[in-house]
Protein backbone atom coordinates (compact mmCIF):
# COMPACT_ATOMS: atom_id res chain seq x y z
CA UNK A 1 0.00 0.00 0.00
CA UNK A 2 1.91 3.38 -1.07
CA UNK A 3 1.47 6.50 0.55
CA UNK A 4 -1.94 8.21 0.56
CA UNK A 5 -2.36 12.53 1.19
CA UNK A 6 -6.14 13.15 2.15
CA UNK A 7 -7.14 16.61 2.59
CA UNK A 8 -10.68 18.66 1.87
CA UNK A 9 -8.78 21.18 -0.39
CA UNK A 10 -5.89 20.54 -3.17
CA UNK A 11 -4.67 23.13 -5.01
CA UNK A 12 -2.02 22.75 -7.57
CA UNK A 13 -0.16 25.97 -8.08
CA UNK A 14 1.26 28.09 -5.91
CA UNK A 15 1.20 31.54 -7.47
CA UNK A 16 -1.65 34.31 -6.83
CA UNK A 17 -5.07 32.41 -8.11
CA UNK A 18 -3.57 28.94 -6.07
CA UNK A 19 -2.68 30.66 -2.72
CA UNK A 20 -5.77 32.76 -2.75
CA UNK A 21 -8.22 30.53 -3.21
CA UNK A 22 -6.24 28.20 -0.31
CA UNK A 23 -6.45 31.16 1.99
CA UNK A 24 -9.72 31.40 1.73
CA UNK A 25 -10.99 27.66 1.63
CA UNK A 26 -8.37 27.05 4.56
CA UNK A 27 -11.38 29.04 6.36
CA UNK A 28 -13.43 25.78 5.69
CA UNK A 29 -10.70 23.04 5.98
CA UNK A 30 -7.56 21.38 5.30
CA UNK A 31 -5.92 22.42 2.35
CA UNK A 32 -3.22 20.82 0.31
CA UNK A 33 -0.90 22.93 -2.25
CA UNK A 34 1.27 20.93 -4.20
CA UNK A 35 3.77 22.83 -6.32
CA UNK A 36 6.45 21.02 -8.98
CA UNK A 37 9.21 23.32 -8.34
CA UNK A 38 9.96 25.66 -5.35
CA UNK A 39 6.96 27.92 -3.91
CA UNK A 40 7.70 30.94 -5.78
CA UNK A 41 8.38 29.54 -9.33
CA UNK A 42 5.85 30.85 -10.85
CA UNK A 43 4.23 33.75 -13.63
CA UNK A 44 3.30 35.97 -10.72
CA UNK A 45 6.47 35.98 -9.27
CA UNK A 46 7.55 37.45 -12.89
CA UNK A 47 4.65 39.79 -13.05
CA UNK A 48 5.87 43.25 -13.83
CA UNK A 49 3.46 45.58 -14.23
CA UNK A 50 0.48 45.32 -12.07
CA UNK A 51 -2.78 44.43 -10.92
CA UNK A 52 -5.85 46.63 -13.13
CA UNK A 53 -8.65 47.86 -11.40
CA UNK A 54 -11.46 51.01 -10.73
CA UNK A 55 -9.56 52.65 -8.37
CA UNK A 56 -9.03 57.13 -9.89
CA UNK A 57 -12.34 59.08 -9.35
CA UNK A 58 -11.84 59.81 -13.15
CA UNK A 59 -12.01 56.08 -14.13
CA UNK A 60 -15.09 53.72 -14.16
CA UNK A 61 -16.61 50.60 -14.47
CA UNK A 62 -17.77 50.66 -17.66
CA UNK A 63 -14.78 52.20 -19.08
CA UNK A 64 -12.77 49.52 -17.63
CA UNK A 65 -15.90 47.23 -18.77
CA UNK A 66 -15.42 48.89 -22.06
CA UNK A 67 -11.54 48.57 -22.65
CA UNK A 68 -11.56 45.39 -21.88
CA UNK A 69 -14.22 44.50 -24.37
CA UNK A 70 -12.51 46.16 -27.05
CA UNK A 71 -9.57 44.21 -26.31
CA UNK A 72 -11.24 40.85 -26.63
CA UNK A 73 -12.35 41.50 -30.05
CA UNK A 74 -16.18 40.00 -29.96
CA UNK A 75 -14.97 37.15 -27.50
CA UNK A 76 -15.37 38.38 -24.54
CA UNK A 77 -18.20 37.76 -21.85
CA UNK A 78 -19.88 40.45 -20.79
CA UNK A 79 -21.00 39.44 -17.48
CA UNK A 80 -18.60 38.05 -16.63
CA UNK A 81 -16.36 40.96 -17.85
CA UNK A 82 -18.40 43.05 -15.61
CA UNK A 83 -18.13 41.11 -12.54
CA UNK A 84 -14.50 41.03 -12.28
CA UNK A 85 -14.41 44.60 -12.81
CA UNK A 86 -16.73 45.65 -9.99
CA UNK A 87 -14.80 42.79 -8.12
CA UNK A 88 -11.71 44.95 -8.86
CA UNK A 89 -11.52 47.60 -5.75
CA UNK A 90 -12.61 45.18 -2.79
CA UNK A 91 -9.94 42.65 -4.23
CA UNK A 92 -6.90 45.11 -4.13
CA UNK A 93 -8.62 46.29 -0.41
CA UNK A 94 -7.91 42.35 0.28
CA UNK A 95 -4.75 41.84 -1.04
CA UNK A 96 -3.35 45.16 1.16
CA UNK A 97 -4.70 43.50 4.10
CA UNK A 98 -2.87 40.57 3.44
CA UNK A 99 0.44 42.75 3.59
CA UNK A 100 0.78 43.60 -0.23
CA UNK A 101 2.33 46.84 -0.38
CA UNK A 102 1.10 48.89 -3.68
CA UNK A 103 2.85 52.26 -4.60
CA UNK A 104 1.45 54.80 -3.08
CA UNK A 105 0.77 58.48 -4.30
CA UNK A 106 -0.95 60.94 -2.11
CA UNK A 107 -1.60 62.99 -5.22
CA UNK A 108 -3.39 60.48 -6.93
CA UNK A 109 -7.26 60.45 -5.83
CA UNK A 110 -7.21 56.69 -5.81
CA UNK A 111 -4.00 57.14 -2.93
CA UNK A 112 -2.15 54.84 -5.28
CA UNK A 113 0.48 55.58 -7.89
CA UNK A 114 -1.45 53.72 -11.27
CA UNK A 115 0.43 53.19 -14.20
CA UNK A 116 -1.26 52.85 -18.16
CA UNK A 117 -0.33 49.99 -19.97
CA UNK A 118 -1.76 49.55 -23.86
CA UNK A 119 -5.75 49.30 -24.23
CA UNK A 120 -6.60 50.84 -21.04
CA UNK A 121 -8.54 54.46 -21.68
CA UNK A 122 -7.36 55.53 -17.92
CA UNK A 123 -4.41 54.88 -15.43
CA UNK A 124 -5.81 51.95 -13.14
CA UNK A 125 -3.05 49.98 -12.95
CA UNK A 126 -1.87 49.34 -9.45
CA UNK A 127 2.10 48.18 -9.06
CA UNK A 128 4.73 48.00 -6.91
CA UNK A 129 7.00 49.56 -9.81
CA UNK A 130 7.76 46.53 -11.68
CA UNK A 131 8.28 44.15 -8.72
CA UNK A 132 4.32 43.46 -8.92
CA UNK A 133 3.86 39.74 -8.92
CA UNK A 134 7.37 39.41 -6.69
CA UNK A 135 4.99 41.51 -4.05
CA UNK A 136 2.34 39.68 -4.60
CA UNK A 137 3.49 36.26 -4.43
CA UNK A 138 6.08 37.34 -1.02
CA UNK A 139 2.73 38.24 0.90
CA UNK A 140 0.34 35.69 -0.03
CA UNK A 141 3.27 32.82 0.53
CA UNK A 142 4.02 34.34 4.11
CA UNK A 143 0.37 33.76 5.06
CA UNK A 144 0.23 30.36 3.12
CA UNK A 145 3.29 28.77 5.11
CA UNK A 146 2.01 30.02 8.35
CA UNK A 147 -1.15 28.91 8.06
CA UNK A 148 -2.25 25.94 10.22
CA UNK A 149 -4.58 24.61 8.40
CA UNK A 150 -2.39 24.15 4.68
CA UNK A 151 0.56 22.37 3.98
CA UNK A 152 2.64 23.41 1.18
CA UNK A 153 4.93 20.73 -0.50
CA UNK A 154 7.24 21.80 -3.37
CA UNK A 155 8.66 19.39 -5.71
CA UNK A 156 5.65 17.76 -6.07
CA UNK A 157 4.28 17.45 -9.88
CA UNK A 158 0.73 16.45 -10.59
CA UNK A 159 0.86 14.20 -13.16
CA UNK A 160 -3.01 13.33 -13.57
CA UNK A 161 -6.48 13.90 -12.08
CA UNK A 162 -8.20 11.06 -10.05
CA UNK A 163 -11.82 10.42 -10.94
CA UNK A 164 -14.30 7.91 -9.16
CA UNK A 165 -18.01 7.69 -8.98
CA UNK A 166 -20.36 10.23 -8.43
CA UNK A 167 -21.25 14.12 -8.55
CA UNK A 168 -21.69 17.30 -6.64
CA UNK A 169 -25.44 17.96 -6.82
CA UNK A 170 -26.06 21.02 -8.25
CA UNK A 171 -22.22 21.31 -10.14
CA UNK A 172 -23.68 21.64 -13.38
CA UNK A 173 -21.54 19.23 -14.59
CA UNK A 174 -21.19 17.03 -17.41
CA UNK A 175 -20.99 13.08 -17.11
CA UNK A 176 -21.41 10.79 -14.37
CA UNK A 177 -18.25 10.86 -12.72
CA UNK A 178 -16.12 13.79 -10.74
CA UNK A 179 -12.54 14.68 -9.41
CA UNK A 180 -11.14 13.68 -5.99
CA UNK A 181 -7.62 14.98 -6.39
CA UNK A 182 -4.75 13.83 -8.40
CA UNK A 183 -1.48 11.12 -9.12
CA UNK A 184 1.64 13.32 -7.65
CA UNK A 185 4.80 12.62 -7.87
CA UNK A 186 7.27 13.47 -5.77
CA UNK A 187 11.32 11.55 -5.74
CA UNK A 188 10.19 9.27 -8.28
CA UNK A 189 7.08 8.00 -6.51
CA UNK A 190 3.46 8.48 -7.59
CA UNK A 191 1.10 8.64 -4.80
CA UNK A 192 -2.20 9.40 -4.80
CA UNK A 193 -3.54 12.81 -3.17
CA UNK A 194 -7.44 12.45 -2.63
CA UNK A 195 -9.39 15.64 -2.04
CA UNK A 196 -13.35 16.95 -2.44
CA UNK A 197 -12.23 19.37 -4.18
CA UNK A 198 -9.19 20.01 -6.45
CA UNK A 199 -8.54 23.12 -8.14
CA UNK A 200 -6.76 23.54 -10.91
CA UNK A 201 -4.09 26.85 -10.78
CA UNK A 202 -0.54 25.41 -12.24
CA UNK A 203 -0.33 28.63 -14.93
CA UNK A 204 -0.31 28.58 -18.70
CA UNK A 205 1.64 27.44 -21.60
CA UNK A 206 4.52 29.21 -22.74
CA UNK A 207 7.10 26.52 -22.79
CA UNK A 208 5.00 25.59 -25.93
CA UNK A 209 7.00 28.14 -28.18
CA UNK A 210 10.80 28.55 -28.60
CA UNK A 211 10.75 31.95 -27.13
CA UNK A 212 8.58 32.77 -24.21
CA UNK A 213 8.38 35.19 -20.84
CA UNK A 214 7.17 32.51 -18.99
CA UNK A 215 8.92 30.69 -16.44
CA UNK A 216 9.85 27.04 -17.00
CA UNK A 217 7.21 25.96 -14.45
CA UNK A 218 4.29 26.98 -17.74
CA UNK A 219 4.33 23.30 -19.53
CA UNK A 220 0.57 23.51 -19.73
CA UNK A 221 -0.28 20.82 -16.55
CA UNK A 222 -3.33 21.74 -15.77
CA UNK A 223 -5.39 22.48 -19.03
CA UNK A 224 -3.66 19.05 -20.18
CA UNK A 225 -4.59 16.90 -17.14
CA UNK A 226 -8.75 18.49 -17.00
CA UNK A 227 -8.17 17.95 -20.87
CA UNK A 228 -7.47 14.11 -20.04
CA UNK A 229 -9.95 13.83 -17.33
CA UNK A 230 -12.90 14.62 -20.06
CA UNK A 231 -12.95 18.49 -19.12
CA UNK A 232 -14.61 21.22 -21.82
CA UNK A 233 -11.01 23.22 -22.51
CA UNK A 234 -12.18 26.52 -24.89
CA UNK A 235 -10.08 29.04 -27.27
CA UNK A 236 -6.91 27.49 -26.76
CA UNK A 237 -5.97 28.92 -30.68
CA UNK A 238 -6.00 32.32 -28.61
CA UNK A 239 -1.58 32.64 -27.68
CA UNK A 240 -1.09 36.07 -26.63
CA UNK A 241 2.32 36.93 -27.65
CA UNK A 242 3.79 40.15 -25.23
CA UNK A 243 5.34 42.29 -27.61
CA UNK A 244 8.47 43.59 -25.67
CA UNK A 245 10.62 40.62 -24.73
CA UNK A 246 14.31 42.16 -24.12
CA UNK A 247 16.44 40.38 -26.49
CA UNK A 248 20.25 39.71 -25.73
CA UNK A 249 21.86 36.13 -26.12
CA UNK A 250 22.14 35.61 -22.67
CA UNK A 251 18.62 36.69 -21.86
CA UNK A 252 16.28 33.62 -21.71
CA UNK A 253 12.90 35.25 -20.85
CA UNK A 254 13.19 38.92 -19.65
CA UNK A 255 10.32 41.18 -20.05
CA UNK A 256 10.13 44.65 -20.58
CA UNK A 257 6.81 45.62 -18.93
CA UNK A 258 4.29 47.16 -21.22
CA UNK A 259 4.47 49.94 -18.49
CA UNK A 260 7.36 51.37 -19.63
CA UNK A 261 5.22 52.33 -22.79
CA UNK A 262 2.78 53.54 -20.78
CA UNK A 263 5.10 56.12 -19.06
CA UNK A 264 5.93 57.13 -22.71
CA UNK A 265 8.61 54.27 -24.41
CA UNK A 266 7.96 54.14 -27.90
CA UNK A 267 8.62 51.68 -30.44
CA UNK A 268 11.74 52.48 -32.95
CA UNK A 269 13.15 50.31 -35.83
CA UNK A 270 17.04 50.32 -36.17
CA UNK A 271 16.81 53.48 -38.23
CA UNK A 272 15.37 55.24 -34.83
CA UNK A 273 11.96 55.97 -36.79
CA UNK A 274 8.76 54.84 -34.63
CA UNK A 275 6.88 52.70 -36.46
CA UNK A 276 3.36 52.09 -34.31
CA UNK A 277 1.46 55.54 -36.41
CA UNK A 278 1.87 53.43 -39.05
CA UNK A 279 -0.57 50.84 -37.59
CA UNK A 280 -2.82 51.82 -35.29
CA UNK A 281 -4.17 55.84 -34.28
CA UNK A 282 -3.33 54.35 -30.47
CA UNK A 283 0.27 54.40 -31.56
CA UNK A 284 2.42 52.45 -28.92
CA UNK A 285 -0.59 52.29 -26.55
CA UNK A 286 -2.41 49.81 -29.27
CA UNK A 287 -3.47 46.56 -27.56
CA UNK A 288 -0.75 44.08 -27.72
CA UNK A 289 -1.87 42.07 -30.10
CA UNK A 290 -1.97 45.21 -32.83
CA UNK A 291 2.00 45.44 -31.11
CA UNK A 292 2.97 42.47 -31.24
CA UNK A 293 1.82 41.89 -35.02
CA UNK A 294 2.82 45.11 -36.15
CA UNK A 295 6.47 44.00 -34.72
CA UNK A 296 6.22 41.20 -36.42
CA UNK A 297 5.88 42.49 -39.81
CA UNK A 298 8.80 45.37 -39.36
CA UNK A 299 11.32 42.25 -38.52
CA UNK A 300 9.86 40.65 -42.02
CA UNK A 301 9.95 43.53 -43.88
CA UNK A 302 13.52 44.74 -42.25
CA UNK A 303 15.26 41.33 -41.99
CA UNK A 304 16.39 42.63 -38.74
CA UNK A 305 16.53 40.49 -35.57
CA UNK A 306 14.60 42.88 -33.54
CA UNK A 307 13.34 46.08 -32.62
CA UNK A 308 13.95 48.79 -29.88
CA UNK A 309 12.09 50.39 -27.45
CA UNK A 310 13.49 53.81 -26.43
CA UNK A 311 12.78 55.40 -23.15
CA UNK A 312 15.21 57.32 -23.26
CA UNK A 313 13.22 60.58 -22.80
CA UNK A 314 13.03 59.86 -19.18
CA UNK A 315 16.16 60.63 -16.85
CA UNK A 316 17.83 57.67 -15.34
CA UNK A 317 16.66 59.22 -11.78
CA UNK A 318 12.60 58.29 -12.96
CA UNK A 319 13.64 55.33 -14.48
CA UNK A 320 15.94 53.77 -11.90
CA UNK A 321 13.10 54.48 -9.29
CA UNK A 322 10.23 53.57 -11.52
CA UNK A 323 11.40 50.58 -13.47
CA UNK A 324 14.49 49.21 -10.82
CA UNK A 325 14.33 45.83 -12.27
CA UNK A 326 14.59 46.82 -15.67
CA UNK A 327 17.03 49.33 -15.01
CA UNK A 328 19.53 46.93 -13.44
CA UNK A 329 19.24 44.11 -15.83
CA UNK A 330 19.56 45.79 -18.53
CA UNK A 331 22.75 47.97 -17.43
CA UNK A 332 24.11 44.08 -16.40
CA UNK A 333 23.92 43.77 -19.95
CA UNK A 334 25.52 46.64 -20.90
CA UNK A 335 22.16 48.66 -21.93
CA UNK A 336 21.62 52.45 -20.19
CA UNK A 337 18.27 52.52 -21.02
CA UNK A 338 18.41 56.49 -20.01
CA UNK A 339 20.70 56.37 -23.06
CA UNK A 340 19.97 53.32 -25.33
CA UNK A 341 17.00 52.26 -26.99
CA UNK A 342 16.25 48.11 -25.78
CA UNK A 343 16.41 45.84 -28.24
CA UNK A 344 13.00 43.75 -28.10
CA UNK A 345 11.09 40.84 -29.85
CA UNK A 346 7.82 39.15 -29.02
CA UNK A 347 7.42 36.22 -27.18
CA UNK A 348 4.63 33.83 -26.20
CA UNK A 349 3.20 35.51 -22.67
CA UNK A 350 -0.29 34.10 -21.88
CA UNK A 351 -2.90 31.46 -22.69
CA UNK A 352 -6.28 33.11 -23.04
CA UNK A 353 -8.02 30.39 -23.54
CA UNK A 354 -8.15 27.29 -21.11
CA UNK A 355 -10.24 24.99 -18.89
CA UNK A 356 -13.56 26.30 -19.71
CA UNK A 357 -15.15 27.72 -16.17
CA UNK A 358 -18.63 29.36 -15.02
CA UNK A 359 -18.53 32.79 -13.17
CA UNK A 360 -17.22 30.26 -9.74
CA UNK A 361 -14.59 28.92 -11.29
CA UNK A 362 -16.02 25.44 -11.94
CA UNK A 363 -15.42 23.21 -14.94
CA UNK A 364 -17.31 20.42 -16.48
CA UNK A 365 -16.04 18.45 -14.53
CA UNK A 366 -17.61 17.57 -11.03
CA UNK A 367 -15.17 18.82 -8.04
CA UNK A 368 -12.90 20.45 -10.66
CA UNK A 369 -12.29 23.87 -10.33
CA UNK A 370 -9.89 26.18 -12.42
CA UNK A 371 -8.02 29.18 -11.88
CA UNK A 372 -6.09 31.77 -13.25
CA UNK A 373 -4.22 31.25 -16.31
CA UNK A 374 -5.49 27.90 -16.44
CA UNK A 375 -8.67 28.92 -17.00
CA UNK A 376 -10.90 30.32 -20.09
CA UNK A 377 -13.42 32.34 -17.47
CA UNK A 378 -14.81 34.48 -20.33
CA UNK A 379 -13.08 37.54 -19.41
CA UNK A 380 -10.56 38.23 -21.58
CA UNK A 381 -11.85 37.28 -24.89
CA UNK A 382 -9.94 37.02 -28.27
CA UNK A 383 -6.91 39.04 -26.20
CA UNK A 384 -6.23 39.55 -22.88
CA UNK A 385 -6.50 43.62 -21.90
CA UNK A 386 -2.96 43.87 -20.22
CA UNK A 387 -2.65 43.68 -15.99
CA UNK A 388 -6.57 41.97 -16.21
CA UNK A 389 -4.88 38.72 -15.11
CA UNK A 390 -3.78 39.05 -11.92
CA UNK A 391 -7.22 40.37 -11.14
CA UNK A 392 -9.14 37.59 -12.88
CA UNK A 393 -6.89 35.35 -10.37
CA UNK A 394 -7.90 37.12 -7.28
CA UNK A 395 -11.83 37.80 -8.32
CA UNK A 396 -12.42 33.91 -9.67
CA UNK A 397 -10.35 32.58 -6.30
CA UNK A 398 -12.51 34.79 -4.31
CA UNK A 399 -15.56 33.34 -6.44
CA UNK A 400 -14.83 30.17 -6.37
CA UNK A 401 -13.85 29.96 -2.71
CA UNK A 402 -17.03 31.43 -1.56
CA UNK A 403 -18.75 28.95 -3.62
CA UNK A 404 -17.33 26.28 -1.62
CA UNK A 405 -18.12 28.07 1.55
CA UNK A 406 -22.05 27.60 0.07
CA UNK A 407 -21.37 23.77 -0.45
CA UNK A 408 -19.81 22.90 2.54
CA UNK A 409 -22.08 22.02 4.92
CA UNK A 410 -23.19 19.26 2.71
CA UNK A 411 -19.96 18.31 1.38
CA UNK A 412 -17.76 18.48 4.53
CA UNK A 413 -19.99 15.18 5.79
CA UNK A 414 -19.23 12.92 2.21
CA UNK A 415 -16.14 10.63 2.20
CA UNK A 416 -13.61 11.36 -0.78
CA UNK A 417 -14.81 8.66 -3.44
CA UNK A 418 -11.68 5.38 -3.37
CA UNK A 419 -9.60 5.41 -6.34
CA UNK A 420 -6.50 3.17 -7.48
CA UNK A 421 -3.01 3.47 -6.70
CA UNK A 422 -0.64 4.28 -9.65
CA UNK A 423 0.44 1.12 -11.31
CA UNK A 424 4.01 1.06 -12.71
CA UNK A 425 3.40 -2.50 -14.25
CA UNK A 426 6.94 -3.59 -15.88
CA UNK A 427 7.85 -0.06 -16.61
CA UNK A 428 11.61 0.71 -16.84
CA UNK A 429 13.40 3.68 -16.45
CA UNK A 430 14.34 5.65 -19.13
CA UNK A 431 18.21 5.85 -19.85
CA UNK A 432 18.37 8.15 -23.28
CA UNK A 433 17.57 11.49 -21.84
CA UNK A 434 18.00 12.96 -25.47
CA UNK A 435 14.67 10.39 -26.61
CA UNK A 436 13.07 13.93 -23.82
CA UNK A 437 15.58 16.44 -25.01
CA UNK A 438 15.10 16.07 -28.81
CA UNK A 439 11.12 15.99 -28.55
CA UNK A 440 11.55 19.03 -26.29
CA UNK A 441 13.55 21.04 -28.91
CA UNK A 442 11.46 20.33 -31.97
CA UNK A 443 7.78 20.83 -30.14
CA UNK A 444 9.19 24.28 -29.38
CA UNK A 445 10.18 25.11 -32.81
CA UNK A 446 7.17 24.14 -34.51
CA UNK A 447 5.39 26.27 -32.16
CA UNK A 448 6.75 28.88 -33.25
CA UNK A 449 7.98 28.36 -36.73
CA UNK A 450 4.22 27.39 -37.60
CA UNK A 451 1.91 28.71 -35.37
CA UNK A 452 3.13 32.03 -34.09
CA UNK A 453 1.70 34.96 -34.72
CA UNK A 454 0.81 35.29 -37.97
CA UNK A 455 -0.37 31.68 -39.18
CA UNK A 456 -1.42 29.92 -42.45
CA UNK A 457 -3.52 27.09 -42.91
CA UNK A 458 -0.52 25.63 -44.82
CA UNK A 459 1.89 25.74 -41.68
CA UNK A 460 -0.57 25.13 -39.06
CA UNK A 461 -1.80 21.62 -41.57
CA UNK A 462 2.21 21.03 -41.61
CA UNK A 463 2.67 21.20 -37.76
CA UNK A 464 -0.74 19.14 -37.01
CA UNK A 465 0.84 16.25 -38.97
CA UNK A 466 4.46 16.72 -37.35
CA UNK A 467 2.90 17.03 -33.39
CA UNK A 468 0.63 13.92 -33.84
CA UNK A 469 3.62 11.94 -34.81
CA UNK A 470 6.24 13.25 -31.68
CA UNK A 471 2.81 12.91 -29.64
CA UNK A 472 2.24 9.02 -30.99
CA UNK A 473 6.09 8.96 -29.89
CA UNK A 474 5.70 10.55 -26.41
CA UNK A 475 2.92 8.57 -25.76
CA UNK A 476 4.67 5.23 -26.28
CA UNK A 477 7.67 6.20 -23.96
CA UNK A 478 5.57 7.53 -21.06
CA UNK A 479 3.66 4.01 -21.07
CA UNK A 480 6.89 1.85 -21.83
CA UNK A 481 9.27 3.65 -19.18
CA UNK A 482 9.00 4.41 -15.63
CA UNK A 483 7.43 8.52 -15.41
CA UNK A 484 9.68 11.31 -14.19
CA UNK A 485 8.77 14.71 -14.32
CA UNK A 486 10.30 15.74 -17.75
CA UNK A 487 8.18 13.00 -19.24
CA UNK A 488 5.51 14.22 -17.47
CA UNK A 489 6.03 17.93 -18.96
CA UNK A 490 6.96 16.59 -22.15
CA UNK A 491 3.70 14.93 -22.59
CA UNK A 492 1.70 17.96 -20.91
CA UNK A 493 3.41 20.34 -23.73
CA UNK A 494 2.56 17.97 -26.76
CA UNK A 495 -1.13 17.48 -25.65
CA UNK A 496 -1.03 21.36 -25.67
CA UNK A 497 0.57 22.01 -28.65
CA UNK A 498 -2.07 19.74 -30.59
CA UNK A 499 -5.10 21.19 -29.41
CA UNK A 500 -3.51 25.19 -29.94
CA UNK A 501 -2.91 24.07 -33.52
CA UNK A 502 -6.51 21.71 -34.14
CA UNK A 503 -8.42 24.49 -32.45
CA UNK A 504 -6.33 27.56 -34.63
CA UNK A 505 -7.09 25.39 -37.94
CA UNK A 506 -10.63 25.20 -36.29
CA UNK A 507 -11.35 28.98 -36.75
CA UNK A 508 -11.26 29.97 -40.08
CA UNK A 509 -11.06 33.76 -39.52
CA UNK A 510 -8.90 36.28 -38.07
CA UNK A 511 -10.01 38.07 -34.68
CA UNK A 512 -7.85 39.12 -32.05
CA UNK A 513 -4.63 37.41 -31.23
CA UNK A 514 -5.36 34.84 -33.82
CA UNK A 515 -4.52 35.98 -37.44
CA UNK A 516 -4.59 33.61 -40.45
CA UNK A 517 -3.36 34.94 -43.96
CA UNK A 518 -5.94 32.48 -45.38
CA UNK A 519 -8.82 34.31 -43.91
CA UNK A 520 -8.44 37.94 -42.99
CA UNK A 521 -11.76 38.70 -42.17
CA UNK A 522 -13.79 37.96 -39.01
CA UNK A 523 -16.92 35.81 -38.85
CA UNK A 524 -20.31 37.86 -38.38
CA UNK A 525 -21.31 35.88 -34.94
CA UNK A 526 -18.27 35.17 -32.81
CA UNK A 527 -18.41 31.90 -31.21
CA UNK A 528 -16.01 30.39 -29.04
CA UNK A 529 -13.81 26.98 -29.75
CA UNK A 530 -14.84 24.54 -27.28
CA UNK A 531 -12.89 21.00 -27.61
CA UNK A 532 -12.62 17.77 -25.23
CA UNK A 533 -10.87 14.24 -25.94
CA UNK A 534 -12.75 11.86 -27.66
CA UNK A 535 -14.91 9.52 -25.76
CA UNK A 536 -13.77 6.65 -27.59
CA UNK A 537 -10.07 7.83 -29.24
CA UNK A 538 -6.56 7.64 -28.69
CA UNK A 539 -5.53 10.00 -25.68
CA UNK A 540 -4.83 12.78 -27.94
CA UNK A 541 -7.38 13.04 -30.44
CA UNK A 542 -9.83 15.83 -30.04
CA UNK A 543 -13.96 16.19 -30.33
CA UNK A 544 -14.69 19.70 -31.48
CA UNK A 545 -17.88 20.87 -29.26
CA UNK A 546 -20.38 23.41 -31.11
CA UNK A 547 -21.11 26.24 -28.54
CA UNK A 548 -24.53 25.09 -26.23
CA UNK A 549 -23.32 21.60 -26.26
CA UNK A 550 -20.62 22.00 -23.66
C1 LIG B 1 3.71 43.66 -18.42
O1 LIG B 1 4.15 44.18 -17.42
O2 LIG B 1 3.85 44.13 -19.55
C2 LIG B 1 2.96 42.38 -18.29
C3 LIG B 1 1.67 42.62 -17.66
C4 LIG B 1 0.64 41.68 -18.20
O3 LIG B 1 0.96 40.70 -18.85
O4 LIG B 1 -0.55 41.98 -18.02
Amino acid sequence: MGFEMESDFLVIGSGIAGLSYALKCAELGTVVIVTKKKDVDTATNLAQGGIAAVLGKDDSVDSHVEDTITSGAGLCDEAIVRMVVENGPARIDELVQLGVDFVHDQESSSGYSLGREGGHSHRRVAHAYDLTGREIERALLEKARNHNRIQLFEEHIAVDLLMAKGTIPGWGACGSERCVGAYVMEDGQVETYRAKVTALCSGGVGKVYLFTTNPDIATGDGVAMAFRAGAVVANMEFVQFHPTCLYHPDEKNFLISEAVRGEGGILIGRDKVPFMEKYDPRKDLATRDTVARAIDKELKETGEDCVYLDITQRDSAYLKKRFPTIYQRCLLRGIDISKDPIPVVPAAHYMCGGVKTDSKGRTSISGLIALGETACTGLHGGNRLASNSLLEAVVFADSAANYCRGIWPALKKEPIGQVDEWKSGDARKLSEEILINHNWDSIRRVMWNYVGIVRSMKRLTLAKKRMEAIYEEIDLHYREYLVTPDMVELRNIALIALLIIQSAMERKESRGLHYLIDFKEQYERAHQTLVRKKAAGKSWEIEILMEGEA
